[in-house]
């Protein structure tokens, strides 16, 4: 079938079924098409909250289905692919969580959105790349902090807010890659370029790029908003692909250029149109946390987003 008929199917089984698509940035360009929602992780968590849709397809990675059905618990989240994992989420478990804690009771947990729905039971504040700065200063210093699972997030923040904090070790296995070598390559062979990078970046506590006056670190959201409101003609385009699609359609004058070829998420091109298609059709693979985990998980991820 040609994606201008499972687009037309899509959208008559949207009205029939009171659905709502919500897509992530990383998705394939045809995929944010049919979108009734685009967004970043945060944006994306407060648009399952406030749906009056009974049925959501996200199409994203599973822990941000997950989050989109503890927020939800009453409407029927489905996610149009299986196996779409993300290297961050799967680094850590809540016994690794509860471990830290029987060491530091008096300790504070804050967990980056990409994490199951055990981990975030076991947290106290979920943030995502949008708000890590100001949950953790909403924090302050006067406890210890445990900031789990992105070691690169996590070195920015503290470097951002002079806020010490345990780390653990996990990483995005995209964003790894982008080194300070390679922003270094990119602002020297394009110096009239804004540098537009993600926080899961290597190169994200590295004081020569923080401190380069071209280079900005942000959400894909944050991304997509610096682009369109600066004076520049030309970007670097720190994170996954997807995020270029948005970011070409709103801004034709302006040229886009991808930090690097591989910066491309597996788990995100899984999501596919005809797997959209179907999702709606079969009502296929509903994502749905246990209660029992749900209605622990949803403290630390409402006072995620009470904060930013
Ligand atoms: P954003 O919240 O910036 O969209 O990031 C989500 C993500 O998974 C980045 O790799
Ligand atoms: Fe996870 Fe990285 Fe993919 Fe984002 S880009 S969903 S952090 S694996």
């Amino acid at each position: 079938m040609e994606n201008k008929e499972i687009t037309r199917q899509i959208e008559e089984l949207k009205k029939a079924k009171n659905a709502i698509v919500l897509a992530h940035y990383y998705t394939h360009p045809e995929v944010q098409d049919i979108a009734d929602y685009i967004g970043d992780s945060l944006g994306l968590a407060r648009e399952a909250g406030n749906t009056t849709a009974d049925i959501i397809v996200f199409c994203g990675v599973h822990f941000m289905a997950e989050t989109a059905s503890v927020i939800s618990p009453n409407k029927k989240v489905l996610i149009p692919a299986q196996k779409c994992g993300c290297s961050l989420a799967e680094s850590i478990t809540g016994k690794d969580i509860q471990e830290w804690k029987a060491k530091n009771p008096d300790g504070l947990v804050v967990s980056y959105v990409n994490t199951t729905a055990e981990v975030k039971a076991e947290t106290d504040y979920c943030c995502t790349s949008s708000n890590a700065i100001q949950v953790v200063e909403h924090l302050g210093k006067d406890k210890k902090i445990f900031f789990t699972p992105d070691k690169n997030l996590g070195a920015y923040i503290v470097q951002k807010t002079g806020i010490e904090m345990d780390l653990w070790n996990g990483d995005c296995c995209v964003h790894e890659r982008i080194d300070s070598n390679m922003i270094v390559g990119m602002a020297n062979q394009y110096p009239e370029a804004d540098i537009l990078i993600h926080p899961e970046s290597n190169c994200a506590n590295d004081d020569e790029i923080l401190n380069m006056p071209n280079a900005f670190f942000y959400s894909t959201a944050g991304i997509i908003k610096h682009a369109a409101e600066s004076n520049k003609k030309q970007f670097i385009i720190a994170t996954e692909l997807g995020t270029l699609h948005q970011l070409e359609k709103a801004n034709p004058e302006k040229e886009f250029i991808l930090i690097h070829p591989k910066t491309i998420c597996g788990s995100m091109k899984r999501v596919k149109l005809q797997g959209v298609l179907e999702a709606l059709q079969e009502e296929k693979y509903e994502v749905k946390v246990p209660e029992e985990i749900s209605k622990k998980a949803i403290t630390s991820i409402q006072r995620m987003l009470e904060i930013g």
